[in-house]
């Protein structure tokens, strides 16, 4: 029985491809970028004979379902009237494997299905980055890389991890067109050029690659940047510096503040308040009367207070008499009788305290103690001339000097 079916069955093929009159769609080719998908087929106008409109219809599916009895085709286009179908949407997995299949349909007919395996990460061509940036870093160039996009925006590094960039870049000046560029692969999004030279025009180009399917993008468009000056450690340490110049700023500003503020209120509104009378001077002050406040009349009074000390001595000078009284006659102690001539009284010693009691009141208080001193002094000098003793008259002798 088996046999005799696929006797049939074989009989019947070539009756089936005689009734698909219909020519499939040639020459199935994905443009890829990245996650977008786009298949494309051939399909030549002259082969419908009847002149109307010819649709498509495309479907995927896993290619592991292919040996399932049951399949289940997803239907991505169909009877669309171009000749190209787009998979973006699909969300086909990138580490998948797909089988797309297209046919054509006219005048109620169906052509055969065409097949294509597909699969992204082995077929699907990789973007060039998104975006290059250059920025000079004192005679070396930082490039900064953006990943190639999915069709979603996100970064192709999702998909293909061992993505990496191929970097060319070469003088200017030296050699315009980059026809002999220096090389550096890295997969890090922010490469510094080396072993470049400062104030020097530089122009880089980058391109991703993916070596496990040999994959290469394109280039990015050629970009110039130049160089500045060398980056000195001086400079360096500038920086430096001046971070941390800004880190204790960031820090000290505001304890400052605090204690700024604490300041000002302690000044304006002490916990202490001030005695009346300062209060008043600070008033008076503030009206613009400053020094004269330190020599008003009774700060003067004050000083003649200070002469008090003087009115005591005339006790003294009441003792010293009885003493001075008997050597009255004594004038010719040639030392003590050139300063009573001076004096111009010329007189005995009692003369000389008497005016010497009234002078204080009149004038300043120096001048009586001296003179009680001299009073002492004649004493002195008396009990040396009388005694005879010869100890003494040195004491009188010293103090004539003084
Ligand atoms: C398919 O591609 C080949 C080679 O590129 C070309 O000669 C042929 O004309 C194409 N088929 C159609 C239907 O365009
Ligand atoms: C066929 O696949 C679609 C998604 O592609 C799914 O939603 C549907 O449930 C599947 N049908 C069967 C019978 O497997
Ligand atoms: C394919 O579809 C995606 C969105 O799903 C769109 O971004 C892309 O431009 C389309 N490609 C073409 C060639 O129409
Ligand atoms: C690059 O160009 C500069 C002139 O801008 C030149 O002086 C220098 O020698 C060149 N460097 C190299 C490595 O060729
Ligand atoms: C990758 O391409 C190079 C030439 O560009 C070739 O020599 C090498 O065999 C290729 N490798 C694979 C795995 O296709």
């Amino acid at each position: 029985m088996n046999v005799g079916f696929a006797l049939v069955l074989l009989w019947s093929l070539p009756i089936t491809n005689v009734l698909a009159e219909l020519p499939v769609p040639q020459n199935l080719t994905l443009l890829t970028l990245n996650t977008e998908y786009l298949l494309t087929w051939d399909w030549d106008r002259d082969q419908t004979t009847t002149g109307n409109t010819v649709t498509f219809t495309a479907e995927y599916m896993g290619k592991y379902k292919m040996q399932r009895k049951k399949k289940n085709w997803s239907r991505v286009c169909e009877r669309t009237i171009h000749t190209h179908c787009n998979f973006t949407g699909s969300d086909l997995h990138y580490l998948g494997m797909y089988v797309l299949r297209v046919r054509a349909s006219a005048d109620g007919l169906n052509s055969d299905w065409v097949l294509k395996d597909f699969c992204p990460d082995k077929d699907a061509a990789l973007g060039p980055p998104s975006r290059v940036e250059l920025a000079p870093v004192g005679n070396l160039l930082d490039v900064t890389i953006s990943d190639p996009l999915t069709s979603t925006q996100g970064s192709m590094k999702e998909h293909v991890l061992s993505l990496y960039y191929h970097i060319l870049y070469w003088n200017l000046s030296d050699d315009p067109r980059g026809l002999k560029p220096n090389v550096v692969n890295s997969n890090n999004n922010l490469v510094t050029l080396p072993e470049l030279e400062a104030w020097t025009w530089y122009c880089v180009m980058v391109q991703s690659r993916y070596d496990y399917y040999n994959k290469t993008s394109g280039y990015t468009a050629p970009q110039c940047m130049q160089t500045e000056g060398d980056t000195q450690w001086r400079q360096i340490f500038l920086y430096f510096l001046v971070s941390l110049v800004v880190c204790f700023l960031l820090v000290l500003l505001p304890y400052t503040f605090f204690r700024f503020y604490r300041v000002l209120k302690h000044t304006f509104y002490p916990t202490i308040q001030l005695p009346a009378y300062i209060q008043e001077y600070l008033c008076d002050s503030s009206l613009g009367s400053e020094m004269p406040i330190l020599l008003t009349p009774e700060s003067e009074l004050c000083c003649d207070n200070l002469s008090v000390y003087a009115e005591v001595v005339p006790l003294e000078i009441h003792i010293a008499p009885p003493f001075t009284a008997p050597p009255s006659g004594l004038q010719h102690d040639s030392s003590r009788h050139s300063r009573q001539g001076s004096e111009g009284s010329g007189g005995s010693g009692v003369y000389s305290t008497e005016g010497g009691s009234g002078q204080q009141g009149s004038s300043g208080g120096g001048e009586p103690i001296r003179r009680d001193k001299e009073v002492e002094k004649v004493k002195l000098g008396e009990m040396g001339e009388e005694p005879g003793d010869e100890g003494v008259p040195d004491e009188g002798v010293v103090d004539v000097c003084v």
